[in-house]
């Protein structure tokens, strides 16, 4: 049944069926969380972040703000039903019998916290402290979801307790220096040890039958087989990018863009070794294009490689943000219609144009893309 805009439904099988409903995330009361292990691993060594914390500037979460909200009104001009979430008091601390952190982070970036898989939304574990209570600032949507879909499933992967336990010391220190970090990710050695399933929803790439998950600090092995066990009918692959200092979040990374084309970051190639379902596939795996600026903007987490964080529209069209030109015009020579989103203000609140948002509903239906 084709789908309709008055009526509620949750499904999206991959990254570039055409969308139909989407959630677009908020800007609001974003805090730069204080320090806690997995997120110091994170920052960059030589970011404007490291030592202070604290509510964002206001002038910043207005900017990007306006930008989100900007971005809602473009898709729904284009026929998207656009959602977006309730933001909780991000200046709240949080007590579990495990863990203290004096603050949350936002609710920034949906990506990272929402995993659709067909008509399922699963809450991801998290790994960070101050993103353990994220869920809730899309807990009225999925409520909403889940009684006016009746075939809509809202899973939540079990609550980790993030002791020190999950976490290896070695990434405490200021400074690791690029070269060490590099030679750990290589060896997978992450900030996140074994102790129990760790994912963030931004590791996960859907391709119909096939999920490609992304091994590094906010994924671990045994999170990776969490979703193996929960999702019995697709096949989980495990993928991890050696060139990658700081590995979180595939979408800068590794970028489907329509079935048979993915668009690979050149500093964190995909190994030769984990291709072979691609290759034996006839999918192209290109490198991406320059970014279009040397440094990320201020008191952003992310590299300039949010350049290819594109919002597949459909397999023809593709949102890409509005002073990249170099990935623009890369997508334009692929065959792709280029839609500008000026985004990179908001790109300090986590990232870029699919880290922004989250599928609540794309056509199509399950494929098996490697047979
Ligand atoms: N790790 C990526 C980079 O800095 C950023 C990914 C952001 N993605 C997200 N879903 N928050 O290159």
């Amino acid at each position: 049944m084709a789908w309709s805009p008055d009526k509620t439904e949750v499904k999206s099988w991959n990254e570039w069926d055409t969308l139909r409903h989407v959630i677009v995330g908020r800007a609001d009361d974003c805090h730069i969380p204080p320090e806690e292990p997995a997120l110091d691993a994170k920052v960059p060594e030589d970011s404007d972040m490291r030592g202070q914390w604290g509510r964002r500037p206001q002038e910043t979460i207005d900017r990007a703000n306006e930008l989100l909200d900007n971005f809602a009104d473009q898709l729904r001009k284009r026929g998207v039903r656009v959602d977006r979430p309730v933001s909780i008091d991000h200046s709240q601390p949080v007590t579990t019998p495990d863990f203290h952190t004096d603050s949350q982070f936002g609710c920034m970036p949906p990506r990272d916290v929402l995993l659709t898989v067909g008509h399922e939304m699963l809450e991801a574990t998290m790994s960070y402290r101050c993103r353990w209570f994220e869920y809730l600032n899309y807990r009225p949507l999925l409520k909403q979801y889940w009684e006016e879909d009746p075939n809509f499933r809202h899973e939540a992967a079990p609550k980790p307790r993030l002791t020190d336990a999950d976490y290896h010391p070695d990434y405490l220190s200021e400074k690791i220096g690029d070269a060490k970090r590099l030679e750990w990710a290589a060896e997978k050695f992450f900030v996140t040890t074994e102790e129990e399933p760790l994912f963030d929803a931004a590791d996960v790439l859907r391709f119909g039958k096939d999920l490609v998950v992304q091994h590094g600090f906010t994924t671990n092995l045994k999170g990776i087989e969490w979703l193996r066990r929960h999702f019995p009918d697709h096949r989980v692959h495990t993928v991890n990018f050696p060139g990658d200092p700081y590995p979180i979040h595939i979408d800068a990374t590794f970028t489907p863009l329509r079935p048979g084309l993915i668009l690979n970051n050149p500093q964190r190639r995909l190994p030769e070794d984990q291709r072979g379902m691609f290759e034996k596939n006839g999918w192209e795996i290109v490198d991406a294009a320059q970014p279009a600026h040397n440094t990320p903007p201020p008191l952003c987490y992310s590299s300039t490689w949010l350049s290819m964080n594109v919002l597949v529209l459909d397999p023809k069209t593709v949102c890409v943000e509005k002073s990249e030109v170099y990935q623009a015009e890369q997508m334009d020579k692929l065959g792709m219609e280029v839609v500008e989103v000026d985004l990179r203000d908001a790109y300090a609140f986590g990232g870029g144009l699919h880290c922004c948002t989250a599928d609540v509903y794309r056509d199509g239906e399950c494929e098996d893309y490697f047979p």
